[in-house]
């Protein structure tokens, strides 16, 4: 099997090196993949008579799941003599052997079919069918997976993070490579990422120019870029988007559903809710937290004739504004301690101020 996709491999090269110096794409065009520019969805992989091509999410690990009935729909894609777009890059296309020996063409690892009810050039019938089947584009940058998720434990884990076996969706990028969103995120703002990158090969961040495709069930406009340190990172619905470095860049690798935990970071998919907004975050943890304490504590003072109304600590905004005076004061690092005149507060409630703290400046 090794010197069979060998010898396709080395065809394929000789072939698109002569193919190369083609530069007519007219009626005789060698059999090959091709870039057009489709009405409906943009550019598009489409064979030499302009037939689309195709991407199979459940194809994620590289190998051909679709196999018997599956293929009287959506026949392979193959040519001993393929000629490649100059636009592509032809490192991106290999040939496999499936499992019944059929011969297959890969892009970019994902293998290329094409569907039974497209009858013409520009039809894109196959688009989104069963939600796991996608039209192949040499840009996606989201593309959709489905399978097993299993965490670096070795243990299968399903949708909800709870062990056992469940085919869920999820989002991968143009290589297959699975992202992931951090639980402890808040919309638009990377709470992991250290100023100087130390962790980034933990968690690599989702590195983005620009959102060039992502499949047509999903809206773009729930995808955005953040600048962290310097690095352009994508977020979908507010969530930073990251690798796991324990994937080793392999395609359909899931290990970071179970590190540290299961459910730290989870994968992302179109059930996703949208990240939560840090400013509601802190609200919440100063309701639940710090305004009981803060009215035992502080508002005989600061609620009292002497003090102006932005120093009532007891009103979220006031204590959003000055969350950072508010523990610097209580921990007795600049100006005098608070509550003024008393004891300092015990290191459980020090505590409560530093994370509100930090909730309010990652704002
Ligand atoms: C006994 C009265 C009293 C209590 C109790 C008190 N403070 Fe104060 N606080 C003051 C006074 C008076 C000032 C202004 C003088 C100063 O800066 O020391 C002040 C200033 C501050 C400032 C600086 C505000 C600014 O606008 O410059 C902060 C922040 C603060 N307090 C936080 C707190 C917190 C938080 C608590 C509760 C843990 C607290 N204080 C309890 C009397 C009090």
């Amino acid at each position: 099997m090794k010197s069979r996709s060998f010898i396709i491999l080395l065809l394929i090269g000789t072939v698109w090196l002569s193919a190369c110096k083609k530069e007519d794409n007219g009626p005789d065009k060698n059999p090959g993949v091709f870039i057009s520019d489709n009405t409906s969805l943009g550019k598009i992989l489409v064979d030499h008579n302009g037939m689309t091509l195709y991407f199979f999410t459940k194809d994620v690990s590289g190998e051909s799941l679709c196999e018997d009935g599956c293929l009287d729909s959506w026949p392979v894609f193959y040519s001993d003599n393929l000629e490649i777009d100059s636009q592509l890059n032809k490192d991106d296309f290999k040939a496999i052997v499936r499992g019944d020996g059929k011969s297959q063409i890969t892009y970019k690892g994902w293998p290329l079919y094409y569907f039974i009810n497209d009858t013409k050039a520009g039809d894109v019938n196959g688009e989104g069918v069963k939600d796991i089947w996608f039209v192949a584009k040499e840009n996606y940058t989201i593309m959709f997976a489905d399978g097993q998720l299993i965490g670096h434990d070795g243990k299968k884990y399903k949708g909800d993070y709870t062990e056992g076996e469940e085919i869920i969706q999820f989002f991968v990028d143009d290589k297959g490579r699975t992202l992931y969103a951090f639980k402890k995120d808040t919309k638009d703002n990377n709470n992991f990422t250290a100023p100087d990158f130390s962790n980034n090969d933990v968690w690599p961040v989702y590195e983005v120019n620009e959102v060039k495709s992502v499949p047509s069930q999903l809206n773009a406009s729930d995808f955005g870029i953040i600048d962290v340190f310097g690095k352009k990172q994508l977020t979908y619905k507010g969530w930073p988007l990251y690798y796991f470095g324990q994937d080793s860049e392999t395609r359909g690798k899931t290990k970071g559903v179970s590190f540290p935990a299961p459910g730290v970071w989870p994968v992302v998919n179109k059930l996703t809710n949208m990240a939560p907004d840090s400013k509601a975050v802190a609200e919440a943890y100063f309701n639940t937290n710090l305004k009981s304490l803060i009215t035992n504590t502080c508002v005989s003072c600061h609620a009292g004739a002497h003090s102006s109304g932005t120093r009532k600590y007891d009103v979220f905004a006031n204590a959003y504004n000055r969350a950072e005076d508010m523990y610097l004061r209580v921990d007795g690092k600049q100006g005098n301690l608070m509550p003024k005149g008393g004891t300092k507060l015990p290191q459980d409630d020090i505590d409560k101020f530093e994370t509100f703290k930090n909730l309010a400046a990652s704002n």
